[in-house]
């Protein structure tokens, strides 16, 4: 039995989640949210935004690029009133990594219909886990994303100590890149740079000045990070990482492919060649929560000619087929599944699975072996196998694409079904 969505009606709290434990809802859960204690509104227009100094035709969120930063508390009831003014391909709001009711997950065609100019449309969530998360619109998301529809969504557990920041970062395809942010930071206090790679293509990110401790990844606290040094991490299209430090005396850097975008002080001389973290590696491991699986499901990405039109195009391909001719995984409520992904293609194709978490189980055949690893978006690079799992605890409807918007777009995106 499917459980019974309730929205905007009831008092009932829902569990809390420990951090980085992905709420498991039980099964005919009803989802109540309650009264919105949190209220944002966001009103999606064409705009003229100041990047790097130039004036740039983009959607905005209330006039900017990234739109407003979204923040709750977990326990919180989020309501955010969707406007769209005058953006005529339509405009929605996916919430990137948060495992809302499939109700308010944003995909137009699938859970809702895109906001066309005048309308309106609200959402509404209680926030569970605690995290690093992003929003963006999913109506022609690979234009709309790239003119600047996005914005950060954070939930943190109240209460912060010291310097909690969002860095979102997204090289608006062929645009300058807004100018490095200062911050002067106080000796000795501890700082959370959330992370977020909102672009379509990998970037690569470095902390120059000080060792830390990647204390998150895709929203999820990592069981016993430590403390390293002179290590990059690449974050995947989509894909979130906390880094966390003591400020030292002297000045820190984050770069981004090399160039610095925030910093304490004065950037120090650094080079960014250092040695890549393997997030599968790291962290206190912890035995699998499961040994055995419902369903099993293998997806295999290619690229292949289309025909289907008036003339034959590329399209990125899963199975041989591109959406929407992609046959539909078909899970029951309760299952718990697991897929592997093999790229047969010549691009890195960052994979994202709506409403869910997928725990990493292995990488061209190497068992994960660090921290359980909780990934809403993950890079499979040319020849890679990966094999993820998880739980059906979500019921709905729920896109699973390339968050290579553009590859997406090109039939790179399939559906998750609850029977
Ligand atoms: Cu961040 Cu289906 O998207
Ligand atoms: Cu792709």
């Amino acid at each position: 039995a499917a459980a019974a969505l309730v929205t905007g009606t009831g008092l009932a709290a829902a569990p809390g989640a420990a951090p980085g434990v992905p709420h498991e809802h039980e099964a005919g859960e009803v989802r109540t949210v309650g009264e919105p204690t949190r209220r944002f509104t966001l009103t999606a227009a064409t705009a003229t935004v100041r990047v790097g100094g130039r004036d740039v035709a983009a959607w905005a969120f209330n006039g900017q690029v990234p739109g407003p930063e979204l923040t709750a508390a977990v326990g919180d009831v989020l309501e955010v009133t969707l406007r769209n003014r005058d953006i005529e391909r339509g405009v929605t709001l996916h919430w990137h990594g948060y495992d809302v009711p499939n109700s308010q997950d944003g995909v137009p065609g699938v859970t809702q219909e895109a906001v066309r100019p005048g309308q309106e449309f609200v959402y509404r969530f209680r926030a569970e886990q605690a995290g690093t998360y992003w929003y963006h619109t999913h109506a022609v998301s690979d234009v709309g994303v790239r003119k600047g529809l996005y914005g950060m969504l954070v939930v943190r557990p109240a209460p912060v100590a010291g310097v909690d920041v969002t860095v979102p970062v997204h090289t608006l395809s062929g645009l300058p890149l807004p100018a490095p942010r200062t911050e002067p930071v106080a000796a000795g206090t501890p700082v959370r740079l959330r992370l977020a790679n909102t672009d379509s293509t990998t970037h690569r990110y470095a902390l120059a000045g000080t060792p830390f401790r990647v204390a998150a990844i895709d929203g999820g606290d990592l069981r016993g990070p430590a403390p390293i040094d002179e290590t990059a991490v690449l974050i995947a299209a989509g894909g979130r990482y906390d880094l966390v430090f003591t400020a030292p005396a002297t000045p820190v850097a984050l770069l981004v492919d090399g160039r610095a975008v925030w910093s304490t002080g004065p950037v120090p001389a650094a080079t960014d060649r250092w040695p890549v973290l393997d997030p599968l590696t790291y962290g206190a491991s912890a035995p699998a929560p499961w040994s055995r699986f419902d369903r099993e499901f293998t997806l295999v990405l290619d690229r292949g000619l289309d025909l289907r039109g008036l003339l034959p195009r590329y399209a990125h391909t899963v199975n041989g087929a591109a959406d929407p001719d992609i046959p539909p995984q078909v899970v029951r409520e309760g299952d718990v599944v697991a897929f592997t992904i093999v790229n047969r293609a010549q691009y890195v194709h960052p994979w994202h699975l709506h409403g869910h978490h997928v725990l990493v189980l292995s990488r061209n055949g190497q068992p994960a072996t660090g921290s359980p690893l909780w990934l809403d978006s993950f890079d499979v690079r040319p020849g890679d196998v990966w094999k993820v799992a998880f739980r059906a605890d979500n019921p709905g409807v729920w896109a699973n694409h390339c968050h290579n918007l553009a590859h997406a777009d090109a039939g790179m995106t399939l559906h998750l079904m609850y029977s």
